[in-house]
């Protein structure tokens, strides 16, 4: 099989066809989890799956096989092959939350059997890349590791937050976009600036149930890196709080989560906003933000010390893995910890082109299962705590198949929050409901069973302005 409108010639050989390979680590996948280890069936797929990812790996750098709105590309081009067996194949990886599975140069066929097997154990367990990690898988990395649900094909996100916003939230966007974009053309960081919007964020957002539920509940838009800075800083500033930091650290770690991406401004926006997983020299490109803004900042005259620290350390991991390589096992300041907790959080919460956003409680689950290894346990329980895992604005269903929305957390019981009924045509509610009250025996009367996206005609500050 050939890419339409190529044809290859005798000397040359047929480029790889990507659902072909993709049917064989499918099947491969499947047989690993029916038959025994060593089987006939499974050698016999795996030879033909190695020969192929080997074949195309000796006259190029890497083999990138991704599924980016549905259709499958070959180092980036896109392979058209109309088929329904293509799009059962290619909807059968990204089911199980893999849009990208990349090849380097050295993969084994041990590799490739490992990979199968841990793709058939995804449904148990959604951890890809540590169970990649853990057998010493190496060479081949998949995207998208997150099992989301897959209505990711028909979203258009929008670039920045719609509707009303809380206006101490909008005048930050707005103060924090425009110094990212200064800096980006060359300009220094306006200190002045950023220490408005570190004040709105510590004097307005931080108390505003409106503006923390349009930060914390799940986010329906592209997250540009301003918004996603805004986001960050508040998110740290709930962990501080949470912590009871005195003033001048709340408001140093304020500043630096803001600042924290400040070197994405040196990357080119096509590489930012690339739609699917990148190749190796649009990752080092990427991975050089920390290093770019931690250069970027200690030129500022006045900014705190540890804002550098911050940009340099923020994906780095407890343990000292990470980027950037600082040497191994640097373990990165606390207020970096702090930082990669809440940008953590932040990014799985909000949309990508080619992702749903995750809803707060997956996010949170994923920071827990994160905890102790990558990041700083005290400071996931911190966090949790001060969002709860349904936090201020999201819609929920409970036991009871009530609907509401979240109008306060309950202090010590991040999964029984309070929320407000909604009724009919989503304007108005019938009353509270508190999730945490129990009956006589100890058991509760009602758990919050689920978020959901909020729904078509619902305003969701509506149920907000009373709380
Ligand atoms: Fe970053
Ligand atoms: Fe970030």
């Amino acid at each position: 099989m050939t890419t339409p409108g190529h044809k290859p010639n005798a000397a040359e050989p047929a480029p790889l066809d990507p659902v072909a390979l993709l049917k064989g680590i499918v099947s491969l996948r499947r047989l690993t989890g029916m038959y025994p280890p060593g089987h006939p069936a499974i050698e016999h797929k795996l030879s033909e799956v190695d020969e192929s990812v080997q074949r195309h790996l000796r006259d190029a750098p890497a083999l990138r096989l991704d599924v980016i709105h549905g259709i499958a590309h070959v180092d980036g081009v896109e392979f058209r092959h109309d088929s329904d067996t293509q799009t059962q194949i290619l909807r059968e990886l990204t089911d199980l939350g893999v849009d990208s599975i990349h090849f380097r140069p050295g993969v084994s066929r041990q590799e490739l059997l490992a990979l199968s097997e841990c793709l058939w154990q995804v449904k148990e367990d959604g951890s890809l890349a540590a169970q990649l990690a853990a057998r010493n898988v190496d060479h081949v990395s998949l995207g998208r590791l997150i099992a989301l649900d897959t209505r990711w094909r028909t979203a258009q996100w929008p670039e920045a937050p719609t509707g009303p916003l809380d206006p101490a939230y909008e005048e930050s966007l707005a103060l924090t976009e425009r110094t990212f974009e200064d800096v980006s053309r060359g300009k220094g960081v306006d200190l002045a600036t950023v220490r408005d919007v570190v004040q709105l964020l510590i004097r307005k957002i931080a108390g505003s149930s409106v503006a923390l539920s349009q930060i914390l509940a799940v986010k329906l838009y592209e997250n540009l890196t301003y918004c996603h800075s805004v986001n960050v800083a508040a998110l740290s500033l709930l962990i501080a709080r949470q912590l009871q930091f005195d003033d001048d650290t709340i408001g140093a770690i304020a500043e630096a989560a803001l600042l924290h991406d400040i070197g994405k401004t040196r990357i080119p926006l096509d590489v930012l906003k690339k739609p699917g997983a990148l190749d190796k020299r649009e990752r080092a490109l990427m991975e050089a933000h920390t290093t770019y803004g931690a250069e970027i900042l200690v030129e500022v005259d006045g900014v705190g010390p540890l804002t550098p620290t911050v940009a340099l350390e923020h994906h780095r991991s407890l343990e000292g893995s990470g980027y950037p390589d600082i040497g191994r096992g640097v373990v990165p300041h606390l207020m970096s910890q702090l930082v990669s907790v809440a940008d953590i959080y932040e990014a799985i919460t909000g949309a990508r082109s080619y992702q749903d956003p995750a809803m707060p409680e997956q996010a949170c689950l994923i920071l827990a299962r994160l905890a102790g290894t990558k990041l700083n346990t005290a400071l996931v329980k911190a966090f949790v705590n001060a969002i709860s895992f349904f936090p201020i604005g999201s819609v929920v269903r409970t036991d009871r198949d009530e609907l509401g929305v979240v109008v306060r957390t309950t202090a010590g019981d991040p999964l029984h929050p309070i929320i407000a009924l909604v009724g009919d045509g989503y304007r108005s509610t019938p009353g509270e409901i508190d999730t945490s009250l129990r009956d006589p025996s100890g058991a509760y009367l009602r758990h919050v069973l689920e978020t959901l996206r909020p729904l078509e005609g619902m305003d969701v500050n509506v149920f907000l302005a009373g709380a």
